[in-house]
């Protein structure tokens, strides 16, 4: 009731401004943020990592269809937004569009026909996209991709946001400056924060929403800038608090989850396999190295420590309580020895880059729980990349368990060990159940 009051605030406030801006201003775009010389050459092979960087082939290529041609699903709260055919194609994709008019698509949300796009295309982060890296952008997909001819299915929302000009008056109060300003007297740190602030899009998955539902701070400065979001029903987890990934992990290891999405603590799953997959893996050591440092120099208690603390002295009941394997035990116990056991074992610690760990595991502990259900009801895989090609499973107990029983194990696991993250209930496994049924 809360969200959908704020929401409706929300609106109401945004159909005034949209009202407003619909009579009195002519549309503005942005110019480059610096000027390059006339004849300007994109470096060979940039525009292919630009992308990369970018991942813009998450989103743009459809499950099995043709790279970049676009018709992929994007869900929002309001509904299903396909995203558009990129491939240089001059009519059902963009081989018209002149540079200018593709900076206005990353830096403005402004499509090939004037349309105001809808921010499920991560604008309000492209906007700080260097003006080389727009050009290599740019060169790539007129240049290096083949045009594919592919009407996507056209995205219809319903009243009132399919008016595309209400998003106008969105951005007016959703969006931060064009532009990236580096903030540090470092240069790698200044590379970090423009990775993830930018073409790495990190805060529109990882930080909180406004009351606009707009990302809620765009830059280290704001305190809610990567501290925690939800995406497709997936927790994003904070990466500032003392006790997140970037917080208590070794840079090494934060660099090999960001690579290979495994480590010796956790395994990529969900909204973040697609990051890892089709983007982070390809990243230099270097800007991988810029990342870590920067994402290490901004916990919420300042940067993180060199040496990564101990594991809190975990009370071993809860080892114990498994290893004991006696019958009379609590069902959530037995249903682990049964289950999840042979791979996650007594301690809950997994073993490296193979089985992640479950105690002090972020998804485990999330707000919600629904990816820990997931995972449970669904099974999960990481994704092969070129470092670890092996694609990890783990399976999907969907069939074997009842949603009693996976609440009754999901809560055990949330507090085993050292976990102590609030019950869920069977009514959340009876919903995620019915989501993917409908998704099937
Ligand atoms: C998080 C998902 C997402 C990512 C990442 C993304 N896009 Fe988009 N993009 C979309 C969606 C969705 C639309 C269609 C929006 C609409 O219909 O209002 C879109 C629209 C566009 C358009 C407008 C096309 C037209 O019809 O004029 C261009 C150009 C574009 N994207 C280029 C890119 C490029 C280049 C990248 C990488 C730098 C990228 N996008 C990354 C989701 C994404
Ligand atoms: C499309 C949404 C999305 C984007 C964009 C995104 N993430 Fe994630 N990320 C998630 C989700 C959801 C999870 C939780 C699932 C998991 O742990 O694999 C996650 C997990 C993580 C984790 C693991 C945390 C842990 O405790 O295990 C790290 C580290 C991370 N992301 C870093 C990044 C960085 C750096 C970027 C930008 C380059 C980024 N993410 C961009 C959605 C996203
Ligand atoms: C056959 C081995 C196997 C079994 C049995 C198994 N898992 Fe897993 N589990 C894995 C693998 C491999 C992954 C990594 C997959 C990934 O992250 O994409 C994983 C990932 C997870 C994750 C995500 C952790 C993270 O860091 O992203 C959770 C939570 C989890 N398992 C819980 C369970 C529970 C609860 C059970 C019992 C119902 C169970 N697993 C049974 C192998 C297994």
């Amino acid at each position: 009731m809360y969200t959908f009051l704020r929401i409706l605030a929300a609106l109401v406030l945004v159909g005034v401004l949209a009202l407003v801006a619909f009579i009195f201003w002519p549309v503005q775009t942005t110019s480059p943020h610096t000027d390059l010389p006339a004849d300007y050459q994109v470096p060979e092979g940039a525009g292919e990592y630009a992308m990369q960087l970018a991942d813009c082939a998450a989103c743009h290529t459809a499950e099995d269809g043709e790279r970049f041609a676009g018709g992929r699903a994007i869900e929002s709260p309001m509904g299903a937004i396909y995203s558009s055919n990129i491939t240089p194609d001059p009519e059902t994709g963009i081989g018209n569009v002149t540079l200018d008019q593709f900076r206005a698509a990353l830096y403005d949300g402004i499509g090939k026909d004037g349309a105001h796009l809808y921010p499920a295309m991560p604008f309000a982060n492209y906007r700080k996209l260097s003006e080389p890296d727009v050009r290599a952008l740019y060169a790539y997909f007129m240049d290096e991709v083949p045009a594919v001819r592919n009407a996507v299915t056209k995205t219809n929302l319903s009243f009132p946001f399919n008016q595309r000009w209400g998003i106008r008056a969105w951005k007016w109060v959703a969006l931060d400056k064009a532009g990236f300003t580096p903030e540090f007297d470092d240069a790698q740190l200044n590379r970090g924060a423009y990775l993830v602030e930018g073409p790495g899009h990190c805060g529109a998955c990882h930080s909180p929403r406004n009351v606009f539902i707009a990302q809620a701070g765009y830059t280290a400065a704001d305190d809610r800038f990567m501290t925690g979001g939800e995406i497709g029903g997936w927790h994003a987890p904070d990466m500032r608090e003392p006790n997140s990934a970037p917080q208590k992990w070794a840079a090494d290891q934060l660099a090999h989850w960001l690579r290979t999405g495994r480590n010796n603590h956790a395994g990529v799953s969900g909204e973040m396999q697609l990051v890892v997959g089709e983007s982070l893996q390809y990243l230099s050591d270097e800007d991988v190295g810029a990342m870590v440092a920067y994402l290490r120099h901004i916990g919420r208690d300042g940067p993180a420590p060199e040496t990564p603390p101990a594991r809190p002295e975990t009370p071993g009941e809860t080892e114990a309580l498994l290893a004991s394997a006696d019958p009379g035990m609590e069902l959530g116990a037995l249903l682990y020895l049964d289950n999840c056991n042979a791979c996650h074992f007594v301690d809950g610690l997994g073993a490296n880059e193979i089985f992640p760990e479950l105690d002090g595991n972020s998804l485990v502990n999330a707000p919600g729980g629904t990816g820990l259900i997931h995972i449970i009801l669904h099974g999960a895989e990481m994704p092969s990349t070129e470092l670890r090609p092996m694609r990890l499973r783990m399976p999907g107990f969907a069939k074997r368990l009842s949603d009693d029983e996976v609440a009754t194990l999901a809560n055990f696991v949330r507090s085993g060990w050292s976990n102590s993250a609030a019950a869920i209930d069977a009514d959340a496994v009876a919903a995620l159940r019915e989501r993917r049924a409908e998704a099937d």
